[in-house]
């Protein structure tokens, strides 16, 4: 099929080389001239594992192309995905005006009927608003657009796994024919027909993907309630860990045993310094709003933000205690990304630490294998470097931001005869903290004693 994915994000990108991966034909517009002419010339401007090699085989074979012209890519396709921004405003509600501009744009350059696909997340009801400005702004009053919603699951990091293997794909939409063209962009996932860039070709076995079709509403409103029930997860076991921290109890030992039943299941439930990223702070918030604005309380859910929040304070709790003065101390940051395996400093709780320590006079070496570039940008007074080992070097402690496997896999023997002080402030529960301490350093963690 024809697809035109408008936005060239992080969505936007994954969703549109993944689709041309599985055999369609892509052309890909953004706003942002600069992003097209860099994705034109083969560049790629961000991290995501195997995406790269996607769009550079899909290009070569004809499949996927970029174009700053939005109009030509709306006219080549009849389907159109709206993958673009949907940033938090101040009060938490999602600021919809880039969605509100494309369908303006696809109203009045289109000359054919489409299904206006959104992909971006957003709140319940939106769906109705984009067919009312679609309508609205139509210069041909033959012209029917229909419009679906299709929520993305798509982790960093695991985005293009996450995308070939997917436990559900959700289609909202208010006609048969939509869900039936909604199949048919999914029938390769669906039917296992495409080469895996993941397992190059060898899946291993697997739960084949539900395909979900509801309402616009219900298909909007499962993607929020979705990860706003996972960071409540979190926030969950981050109040477990202080409470073991208090009574003396182990957080990895209670959450495990309570991962092992499949009601709880094992996953988001790693204590530490909580949640970050541009998904969950945003949906979080944005899903309270909604709440709040038809009138249903969801106290719970800005209780779980308010968790998220302390984990920083708490940390540097820690990080006072341990070494009585901040001010002046050399301090290592392990981790500058908001999780693993991306360069995304979005909402980083890393980032956060950083921050404080400034303001309280520390000197900050930090070390991310992917992340350095964002940080320098809001940070450039942190030493930054490659190397972890370097970042260590003459550090007075080392602060575990991030849960990289780099990390997980430090020598801590080598780096303890660089250090200043053999002193570890996990903020990952990365480490044992009996090995830490038959090693000779003073160890703190979320959780654990
Ligand atoms: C999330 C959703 O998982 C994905 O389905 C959605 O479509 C986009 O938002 P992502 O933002 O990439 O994906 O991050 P995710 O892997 O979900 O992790 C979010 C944050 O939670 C990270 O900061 C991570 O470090 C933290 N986390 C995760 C924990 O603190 N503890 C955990 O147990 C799990």
């Amino acid at each position: 099929m024809r697809i035109t994915v408008i936005g060239c994000g992080y969505v936007g990108l994954v969703t549109g080389a993944c689709l041309a991966e599985a055999g369609h034909h892509v052309v890909c517009t953004d706003i942002d001239g600069e992003r097209i002419a860099q994705l034109q010339a083969g560049g790629m401007p961000i991290f995501e594992l195997h995406l790269e090699e996607i769009l550079a085989s899909t290009r070569k074979a004809g499949r996927i192309s970029f174009t700053p012209d939005a109009g030509e890519a709306i006219r080549r396709s009849e389907t159109i995905f709206i993958c673009v921004g949907t940033p938090p405003r101040e009060s938490g509600e999602a600021d919809l005006s880039a969605i509100d501009h494309v369908a303006r744009q696809i109203a009045t350059e289109a000359r054919s009927p489409k299904l206006v696909i959104e992909k971006s997340t957003v709140p319940a009801r939106t769906g109705i608003e984009l067919r009312r400005a679609l309508t609205a702004y139509t210069r041909n009053a033959d012209l029917s657009f229909r419009v679906a919603s299709n929520p993305e699951f798509l982790r960093e990091g695991t985005a293009v796994e996450d995308f070939f293997h997917p436990d559900r794909i959700v289609v909202g939409v208010e006609e048969d024919s939509a869900a039936a063209e909604m199949r048919e962009i999914y029938r390769p996932i669906l039917e296992h027909r495409f080469h895996c860039p993941v397992h190059n070709g060898l899946c291993p076995p697997g739960k084949d993907a539900e395909f979900l079709v509801t309402t616009i509403n219900s298909a909007e409103l499962i993607k929020h309630a979705s990860n706003s029930f996972l960071a409540l997860k979190i926030s969950y076991a981050n109040v477990i860990a202080d409470l073991c921290e208090k009574i003396g109890a182990d957080v990895e030992q209670v959450t495990h045993a309570m991962g092992l039943d499949p009601r709880i299941g094992r996953q988001f439930l790693q204590a530490g310094l909580g949640f970050g990223g541009f998904c969950f702070p945003k949906d979080l918030q944005a899903f309270v709003y909604l709440a709040a604005a038809v009138g249903v309380d969801f106290d719970i859910l800005k209780a779980a933000e308010r968790v998220n929040k302390q984990r920083i304070d708490k940390f540097l709790e820690k990080v006072r205690k341990a070494l009585w003065v901040v001010k002046g101390k050399r301090l290592a940051v392990l981790g500058l990304a908001f999780k693993a395996n991306t360069d995304d400093t979005r909402f980083a709780p890393a980032l956060e630490v950083v921050k404080r320590l400034i303001d309280e006079g520390a000197h900050v070496h930090a070390s991310d294998p992917e992340a350095i570039l964002k940080a320098k940008a809001v940070f450039p007074q942190v030493h930054y470097y490659e190397d972890p080992y370097e970042a260590l070097r003459e550090a007075d402690a080392a602060l575990v931001c991030t849960e990289w496997e780099c990390f997980r896999k430090l020598d801590w023997e080598r780096a303890g005869k660089l250090m200043a002080r053999k002193l570890v402030i996990d903020g990952r529960n990365l480490y044992s903290p009996q090995r830490m301490r038959e090693l000779g350093f003073e160890y703190h963690s979320f959780g654990r004693e």
